[in-house]
């Protein structure tokens, strides 16, 4: 393969995609999330902007330190502070990169930094030349590019490469560009800046309009060999490039687009999943790649076809992504080696003893309670295991008895295990979800925002397990907490006290005074 018809993928899922409103992640899910990307063959993954609180710096350090292929990086605005506190996050990874950026149209110059474009074009010498005296690979970004004059633009790419940058990256900041017009502007770079052939022009497109991902697509076909993007498309308002939109179009359309990218799509899916579980933002059905209906063939006429030739309605097959044929995996004798051996084949080769011993003990009450176990079950229990089988979670759910039905009032029992002493309390409740959470608030009592609660059935049938996602809010900051079981109910309670376990570890992380510079940094 040719390096001209390699397209570098840039995940941004941790950083920009973390920008959505209600999107956290912990650390523990950071980490998690990394393993699969650099699994995924992502080239390059952004884990955070590490100035702006002491959990991104730690999240982007303790990346760098995992990752065994894909090069972490870190944000930085214009800064010097800010770059050394990137560098300082990144330097345990043996490759890694800086990404700088500082905005150049007239609008955010005049009103956002209230800086001259000479000011602009003198900061890009000074900190690029910063940054590449502590790396060799930093990239540099114009932030409102698609708003920025053209003549200004080539300038300064051309000074940022000359000061050592070896990636451009062009955003498209508000989502405002169209294909024709972003072909052009990378077509400009290609033609007008001298020093053009010394760096790998990037796209960076937000979906404002929903063309995130034809505008990407349309900047490598001008000759840009970088896409930034996220999965399922998350971040800042109406997102990013979905990633697993635009490789599988390069792929699917190579005859067009005759690129190639690292990507092992076959495991496109599992990342979808893992990302949509851990920030809580559903997956739409009819969402390309990895909707639930994606695969779906719904009318008659489409099924024969199907019957009669695949290729008469599928442009690309479902294992192509990494979704497989719903199979009924196991039962109530099957034994640990064969569930170790299962969860290798579903992607799980990398898991500690003490989490597959934990899911192996919920498949075992599982397959006691459910007749037929299938992938998506076993996945599910995996996933909860990662998120609630943490050694240092201060709320514990030892049991739950709750009233429902109609007539009475519904009531809750609860006996929660919390630092170590067992409390119990009972309460009624408009609901059965609401006397549970009434019964958390008693016997541990808090003031956060319930902001999203939402079930999911993992498979099909009554007897299907539900996989709940909780997402609260205090004091500006969010986390999610998801469980899953065959009730409901359990998986309510279940999900709400995983949610409040990762915010008490968020109060005790974030130290009072960089809590104000985290939200003047997020202002960003
Ligand atoms: O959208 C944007 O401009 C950004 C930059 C920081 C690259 O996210
Ligand atoms: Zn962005």
């Amino acid at each position: 393969m040719a390096d001209k018809d390699k397209v570098f993928i840039f995940d941004t899922t941790m950083r920009d995609g973390e920008q959505s409103p209600g999107a956290s992640m912990s650390l523990e899910e950071k980490i998690q999330i990394s393993r699969v990307f650099d699994e995924l063959g992502i080239d390059i993954i952004e884990a955070g902007f590490p100035i702006a609180s002491p959990g991104d710096f730690e999240a982007v350090s303790a990346i760098s330190k995992v990752l065994k292929k894909s090069i972490p990086c870190g944000l930085a605005r214009h800064s010097k502070k800010d770059i050394d506190r990137c560098y300082e996050a990144l330097k345990h990874a043996p490759r890694f990169r800086i990404h700088t950026f500082i905005s150049t149209s007239p609008l955010h110059m005049k009103h956002k930094l209230n800086k001259t474009p000479e000011q602009v074009y003198d900061s890009i010498k000074e900190h690029v030349t910063y940054a590449r005296n502590l790396t060799d690979d930093v990239e540099w970004s114009c932030e409102d590019g698609t708003r920025t004059d053209m003549d200004y633009m080539c300038k300064t790419v051309e000074l940022a490469i000359k000061s050592g940058a070896k990636t451009i990256n062009i955003p498209d900041t508000v989502g405002y560009t169209v294909p024709s017009e972003f072909t052009k502007i990378i077509e400009t770079l290609l033609n007008k800046v001298p020093n053009i052939d010394k760096a790998i022009l990037s796209t960076h497109c937000h979906n404002d309009l929903g063309l995130a991902v034809a505008n990407s697509l349309a900047g490598i076909q001008a000759g840009a060999r970088q896409i930034e993007c996220t999965i399922n498309g998350i971040g800042e308002r109406a997102g990013n490039a979905a990633l697993e939109e635009v490789v599988m179009a390069i792929r699917t359309r190579n005859d067009l687009m005759p690129y190639e990218t690292g990507i092992n799509t076959t495991l496109l899916s599992k990342a979808s999943k893992l990302v949509s579980n851990v920030t809580g933002f559903p997956v739409q059905f009819n969402k390309a790649i990895v909707g639930k209906n994606a695969f779906a063939h719904e009318s008659g006429i489409h099924q024969d076809g199907m019957l009669k030739n695949r290729n008469t309605y599928e442009i690309m097959t479902p294992e192509s992504v990494g979704v497989k044929q719903t199979s009924l995996v196991m039962g109530k004798h099957s034994g640990r080696h064969a569930f170790k051996d299962k969860l290798i084949s579903l992607g799980y080769a990398d898991l500690t003893d003490d989490v597959i011993e934990n899911a192996f003990g919920k498949f075992k009450v599982l397959a006691d309670k459910k007749k037929h176990i299938y992938d998506e079950d076993i996945i599910a229990l995996v996933d909860d295991s990662l998120v609630l089988d943490n050694k240092a979670n201060n709320l514990v759910l030892k049991s739950l008895k709750v009233f429902a039905g109609t007539g009475e009032p519904q009531k809750a029992d609860m006996t929660l295990d919390v630092n170590g002493q067992i409390k119990s309390a009972t309460e009624t409740g408009d609901g059965p979800v609401d006397a549970i959470f009434k019964c958390i608030k008693s016997l541990y009592p808090h003031d956060v925002n319930l902001q999203l609660y939402q079930v999911h059935a993992v498979t099909e049938g009554t007897d299907a397990q539900a996989t709940v996602s909780v997402r609260i809010e205090e004091n500006g900051k969010t986390t999610v907490g998801q469980a899953a079981d065959t009730d409901t109910l359990v998986a309510s309670a279940n999900a709400y006290i995983a949610a409040l376990n990762k915010m008490i570890l968020k109060r005790e992380k974030t130290a009072p005074m960089m809590e104000q510079q985290e939200e003047k940094m997020r202002g960003i």
